[in-house]
């Protein structure tokens, strides 16, 4: 597995705003959004492509354009609903799918509530949002679920992560071809398994608290 962590000024100083407990909604909602076109950059850099000839005005040459299947983008809801425009922006013509996950607090297992995915995912590059990779167990079950329908390559995006979540992940993906972006890498965990310093519970800032 390829863990790629974020080290630009502009990605901190948004990160920087982010974290903090004044933020608005609004402002919370917006800088999620910007944090993914930016994360988009990195996790598409082995996106697939294949040669297109095309003519300028000038002369004939060859470009590139996404190969098909077309990449799969599969935020895990809520909270990855929030990164959804950010990387649409980025790669417009993919295809986007949806994972339904809730991380029972109580036993920190996810529950899986809501999946909307092609049903072959043979041969597909898959590219997975969730803001927050905490004790890595939901993304864990996502990245098995698509591997499961037949996908060969996930990369994950994710603004903020543990250590113990990137461990969980590399357990998860075993020898298959797994990339995980970050914005940041934290501490770890409190007892409740918040990300420390983190930014609180990622989906009741986007869209307010509807409980478990
Ligand atoms: C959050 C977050 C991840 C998960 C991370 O979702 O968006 O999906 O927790 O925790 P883990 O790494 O320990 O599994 P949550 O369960 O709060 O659901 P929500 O997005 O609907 O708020
Ligand atoms: N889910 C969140 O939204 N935030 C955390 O810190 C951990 C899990």
């Amino acid at each position: 597995m390829r863990v790629f962590v974020a080290d630009h000024p502009l990605i901190t100083h948004k990160l920087t705003v982010l974290r903090d407990k004044n933020t608005p909604q609004p402002t919370f909602r917006m800088l999620i959004e910007e944090l993914m076109t930016l994360l988009a950059y990195e996790a598409t850099r082995e996106v697939r492509v294949e040669p297109r000839a095309i003519e300028t005005p000038v002369a004939p040459t060859t470009g590139v354009h996404l190969s098909t299947p077309l990449p799969l983008i599969v935020p895990i809801l809520r909270a990855g609903l929030g990164m959804l425009d950010g990387m649409v922006r980025v790669l417009p013509t993919a295809e986007v799918g949806f994972l339904g996950m809730v991380r029972d607090e109580e036993t920190l297992e996810p529950v899986t509530y809501a999946e909307r995915l092609p049903d072959s995912l043979a041969g597909r590059q898959c590219f997975v949002l969730d803001p927050m990779l905490a004790t890595g167990g939901s993304l864990a079950a996502a990245i098995k679920f698509l591997f499961d329908r037949g996908a060969d390559d996930v990369t994950a995006i994710c603004v903020l992560g543990t250590p113990e979540g990137i461990e969980a992940i590399r357990a998860a993906a075993r020898d298959r071809r797994v990339t995980l972006v970050l914005g940041a890498l934290d501490e770890g965990l409190n007892e409740q398994a918040y990300i420390v310093p983190g930014l609180g519970d990622a989906g009741d800032r986007l869209y307010g608290t509807v409980g478990h």
